[in-house]
């Protein structure tokens, strides 16, 4: 049985006064939720979301990671760091840094291992453009990235979640429809299982246009286990019921 989760991905935004209001909002109604929650915040607020959630069962995650130990890599934040401020879990491969920094499927690969190595739980997403899409390429393109992880950690699927993260459904209010995100939920199931049984348990969380109005029927699907909620997971209202969505389905 695996259990459910929603990962909140706040990207770019929040500010020191607005995270204190949202986050409070979500510390307050966390006792009542039975899936697991995590919000990703911003490197700055790291310390601030710390401080907040202490003490609640809401977790922190980080967007990003070097793909180094350290040194000299201006800018750039390590596992070590993200593992002082509390973070359970990074986000690896998101289709924004996959595009606009150019991460490479064996960066990101190897950023899932540093995460791993550290403790943490790596949340590796995946996915494909609408043009991909429209070509067919959606199993070739999925499938490469996916194997790269599997090449790296294929020993350690059970450790790390997936998240299938369409592009064309990311911030453009145009879902995959359940049966789409679902088809390719059990593709990523049955080619990760084919390396290590363990995949059984991996959760594979969709993300890409993640509302209220839409999590229910998507986390009734058998393969998908929560999802990763960009623009929602900024409105502690919706958030939340999008968490009551994954809770019942638990
Ligand atoms: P939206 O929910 O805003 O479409 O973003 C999805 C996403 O990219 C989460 O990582």
């Amino acid at each position: 049985m695996r259990r459910k989760m929603v990962a909140g991905n706040w990207k770019m935004h929040g500010s020191l006064a607005a995270n204190e209001v949202l986050l409070g909002d979500l510390t307050a109604a966390s006792a009542r939720l039975t899936c697991d929650v995590v919000v990703c915040v911003p490197f700055p607020y790291l310390a601030q979301a710390q401080r907040r959630l202490a003490g609640s069962a809401i977790g922190l995650g980080a967007q990003d990671c070097s793909v180094h130990e350290q040194g000299a890599y201006t800018g750039e934040v390590s596992v070590a760091m993200l593992h002082e401020f509390s973070c359970g879990h990074v986000i690896v491969g998101h289709s924004e840094r996959r595009a606009y920094h150019g991460e490479t499927d064996s960066a990101v690969a190897a950023k899932a291992q540093r995460v791993l190595a550290s403790g943490m739980t790596p949340i590796v997403c995946v996915g494909e453009t609408l043009q991909q899409r429209e070509r067919d390429e959606t199993e070739a393109v999925v499938g490469m990235q996916l194997d790269a992880i599997l090449h790296l950690l294929g020993d350690r699927m059970h450790d790390l979640i997936l998240a299938y993260e369409p592009v064309w459904a990311i911030g453009t209010g145009r879902t995959a429809s359940p049966q789409q995100a679902q088809d390719v939920h059990a593709f990523i199931r049955q080619r990760a299982q084919r390396h290590c049984q363990g995949a059984a348990r991996t959760r594979i969380l969709y993300g890409g246009s993640v509302k209220s109005a839409n999590a229910v029927e998507l986390f009734a699907q058998p393969d998908i286990d929560g999802g990763l909620i960009g623009g929602a997971s900024l409105n502690a209202v919706e958030f939340l019921a999008i968490a009551d969505a994954a809770s019942a389905a638990t």
